[in-house]
């Protein structure tokens, strides 16, 4: 059977989409398409089509992904999917070397990707970025270490409304976090309760702000779902995103969370494992912890990565280090490159000099963002360590002080 894979045509945008629904077993509303379509460059998109119908679709948006010390340009891979009549015959490959070398041709230095099966995209040198923290909680008895006075106020906002008061908390803690997404007003609106669909009913998105005398400084989107059993109460409270630029903010608005009425159990995923909430708690296990893949990352270019991060626990460090670096996938990044660094900024080329580490594709993204040590990887025999020491240097360069987080799927 043979296929071609071809960019989307604009007027079938719509059935290039709806081919996905399939492949993922999931509805696509008519709005959630026409949301998509804001989102979206049609010409980023590719189709595997086979007879002239869709058979695999895929599709890229162009964000911009927080970097230690900075940002880049970053394609966004999503609505993968191959019809079930057409699966395991390469077509998913196909698609990935086009949108690969598309975000390269525009001059990405990375792609990224949430996973449906961590198993799937490693081949094609994804490493795990950030991990993702999940919650399964009681929220009667995680109880807070300590009995801090309430501080600040909360506001229920209407649907439709609030996007300017929440952004720039989002934009803060985005600006000391790497993880974060870039958001447009389109992005924000996938994100907060819309009046269209969310003004009234029990499980529908609400958001509330938290409120000081300095103004906003945390914000929480939650679905309420009301249950009862022979005791009573048992409601379920899923968290959406939860997010405060300072850390009472971030006390009060878990705080607010965790004591809904008539709330027994709270859901929340995508945290990352420094998460501040699991040091607040005096019974962290009633949190019911579970971690799995968060964001996985795909260096596309060496040099314009690794120069567009900053280095060190403070973003200061000096120092110098020698990859050989191992990339099938992208042969034009394999080789050995010399990153030396000077007050936390790295000039990076290629070096015939001696290699201070060994490592793949998938390793280097994992330390990219920061959430990884190299001492880490290499006891997972990932990394080696060619001169001795070399693991330690890595790991005062690529480590950050907070966990990279992305609290947002695409
Ligand atoms: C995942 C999916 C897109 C794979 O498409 P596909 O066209 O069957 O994949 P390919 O034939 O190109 O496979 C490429 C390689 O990945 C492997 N692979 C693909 N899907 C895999 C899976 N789910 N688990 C393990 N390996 C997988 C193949 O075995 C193949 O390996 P090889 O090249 O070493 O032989 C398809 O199964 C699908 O649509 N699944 C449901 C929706 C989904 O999960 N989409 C991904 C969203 S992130």
């Amino acid at each position: 059977m043979s296929f071609e894979i071809l960019p989307c045509p604009p007027d079938r945008f719509a059935e290039l989409l709806l081919t996905s629904e399939i492949g993922f077993g999931e509805d696509l509303p008519d709005d959630q398409i026409e949301r998509v379509r804001k989102l979206s460059d049609p010409a980023r998109f590719v189709g595997a089509l086979d007879g002239g119908r869709f058979v695999g679709t895929g599709g890229v948006f162009g964000i911009s992904l927080s970097v230690p010390g900075g940002e880049l340009a970053t394609g966004a891979i999503t609505f993968i999917a191959v019809l079930p009549s057409h699966r395991r015959r390469g077509i998913l490959r196909g698609m990935m070397r086009s949108m690969i070398d598309d975000c390269h041709a525009r001059n990405e230095p990375l792609a990224m990707l949430w996973a449906s099966e961590g198993t799937i995209y490693q081949r094609f040198g994804f490493g795990l970025g950030t991990w993702s923290v999940n919650l399964e909680a009681e929220t009667a008895a995680s109880r807070y270490t300590s009995d801090w006075p309430a501080e600040g106020t909360f506001r229920l906002i209407p649907a439709g409304e609030g996007m300017d008061l929440v952004a720039p908390v989002y934009d803060a803690v985005r600006s000391r976090r790497a993880g974060f997404l870039s958001r447009t007003p389109d992005w924000w609106a996938g994100q907060l309760p819309r009046a269209d669909k969310d003004a009234r009913g029990g499980e529908v998105k609400r958001l509330v702000v938290y409120e000081t005398d300095s103004g906003v400084e945390g914000y929480a989107v939650y679905k309420t779902k009301s249950d009862w059993n022979a005791r009573g109460p048992h409601g379920i409270l899923t968290v959406n995103e939860a997010v405060g630029s300072t850390p009472r903010a971030t006390r009060e608005i878990w705080r607010f969370l965790l004591d809904v009425d008539l709330m027994r159990v709270l859901k929340a995923w995508r945290l990352p494992p420094d998460h501040p909430l699991l040091s607040l708690v005096a019974e962290p296990r009633r949190l019911g912890v579970g971690i799995g893949d968060g964001l996985w990352v795909r260096i596309l270019d060496v040099g314009s990565a690794l120069e567009g991060r900053t280095y060190g626990l403070d973003g200061r460090a000096r120092g110098r280090i020698t990859l050989e670096l191992a990339d099938e996938y992208c042969p034009w990044n394999a080789g050995r490159w010399l990153l030396e660094i000077d007050d936390g900024h790295a000039s990076v080329r290629r070096t015939d000099a001696d290699a201070d580490l060994a490592l793949g594709a998938n390793e280097l993204a994992s330390l990219f963002l920061g959430g990884f040590t190299a001492t880490a990887l290499a006891a997972s025999g990932r990394v080696g360590e060619l001169r001795s020491g070399a693991l330690g240097v890595a790991d005062t360069l690529f480590p950050t002080a907070l966990q990279p987080w992305c609290p947002q799927e695409f």
